[in-house]
């Protein structure tokens, strides 16, 4: 079914007629849910597929370029698709609390969720290292933050032990339906593209998000919704790469934050996802990713943040390898506005400030 007749269809289903009805509802038969599992939704999910003819230009070769702009989910991160699914399994069980750790972006969606929920949230972050949009996130929603003198993987360590042994439940990717939420990005490119690309590129942390994708695609062809599987291409920052060099990083570093990441606890999923998919890891610089940042800013007026500007970064950074005529998908995760400090201190524009408010001032400075 196209996709316009796929979506008019779910629109009369929901009790608002021109409302999208958020992504539990719209892949229900594909999702583990019953009619007893309260569905907390923030509508997320259904975000756009935009061409990006500045990637493709570069590339040349007939390849299409396309971003998947999952920033626009309700709280600016992919993470929302799982957390719909995670927040109304803990609902359906009864749970009150939730507890995660996370590089920025998983605390906010699993606080926001957690509050339309009506349960409590735990989030234990890295002091220091998550960006200032996302802890404003985690605070506004009500979240009960605990900022630890450690990393990303330390806190998830903690966590998980916490949740073993306190009625808490984990709503890190460890949660096997985070991952069953998120794969429904992988139904919707298939929808958009009426077929999967050739290659997907995406930035890796935790690596809960490339499992999830190839879970998606794989559900879909199966199905015979596509009628082929993507490549899957994950990347990472250099100074936290431990898919790309195969081994723990005691002390990962990159600007990216949100990926910061030095034993990803679904390393061994990611693993199978590239060797099934026939796909690459592959590492990029920071400086690759603040370039590619740019670009998608300054030339397509995307604002991604840095994470998921490693998509993109890949992509460039291996274009020779990529076959004539090919469909790419590159997953941006997290909306820029997530990371302002970022933005300002990363960007090529003209910002001239202390002018004198007067016509003749603003004009000569403009250049009249
Ligand atoms: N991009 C962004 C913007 C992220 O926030 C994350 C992970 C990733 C990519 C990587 O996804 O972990 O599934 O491989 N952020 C987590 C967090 C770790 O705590 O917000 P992954």
């Amino acid at each position: 079914m196209a996709l316009t007749e796929r979506i008019k269809g779910i629109f009369k289903k929901s009790r608002n007629q021109n409302k999208w009805p958020g992504l539990i509802e719209a892949y229900r038969p594909w999702l583990p849910v019953s009619a007893k599992t309260p569905v907390i939704s923030l509508q997320e999910g259904a975000t756009p597929l935009i061409p990006v003819d500045s990637i493709s230009k570069r590339i040349q070769k007939g390849v299409r370029v396309y971003v998947k702009y999952d920033g626009l989910n309700p709280t600016g991160s992919f993470k929302d698709r799982g957390m719909t699914m995670a927040i109304s399994k803990a609902k359906e069980a009864g749970c009150e609390a939730i507890i995660c750790a996370s590089t920025g972006n998983t605390s906010a969606s699993a606080a926001a969720y957690a509050k339309r929920g009506g349960m409590r949230a735990f989030v234990l972050i890295p002091d220091g290292y998550v960006a200032q949009g996302k802890l404003a996130q985690a605070l506004v929603y009500g979240a009960e933050v605990l900022a630890i003198k450690g990393n990303f993987d330390i806190a998830l360590k903690i966590v998980q032990d916490i949740s073993k042994k306190y009625p808490i439940t984990l709503v890190n990717s460890v949660n096997p339906y985070r991952l069953q939420g998120q794969k429904t990005a992988a139904f919707e490119i298939i929808e958009n593209l009426g077929t999967a690309p050739d290659w997907l590129c995406i930035p890796m942390g935790n690596a809960g998000n490339i499992s999830a994708y190839w879970m998606g695609f794989k559900e879909y062809f199966q199905a015979k919704k596509s009628n082929k599987l993507p490549r899957m291409m994950g990347f990472q920052a250099k100074g936290s790469a431990p898919l790309v060099f195969d081994k723990t990083i005691e002390t990962p570093e990159t600007i990216a934050t949100a990926i910061r990441i030095g034993n990803p606890v679904n390393k061994e999923k990611a693993k199978k996802a590239k060797k099934e998919s026939q796909g690459e890891f592959n590492y990029v610089t920071d400086s690759e990713i603040i370039e590619a940042y740019k670009i998608l800013g300054q030339e397509e007026g995307i604002f991604c943040e840095p994470a998921s500007a490693a998509s993109i970064a890949g992509l460039l950074k291996i274009k020779d390898k990529i076959p004539e005529n090919s469909q790419i998908v590159c997953v941006l995760t997290g909306n820029g506005l997530k990371d302002p400090e970022c933005a300002i201190k990363n960007n090529d524009s003209i910002f001239h400030q202390n002018l004198n408010p007067n016509i003749d001032s603003i004009a000569k400075t403009m250049g009249f």
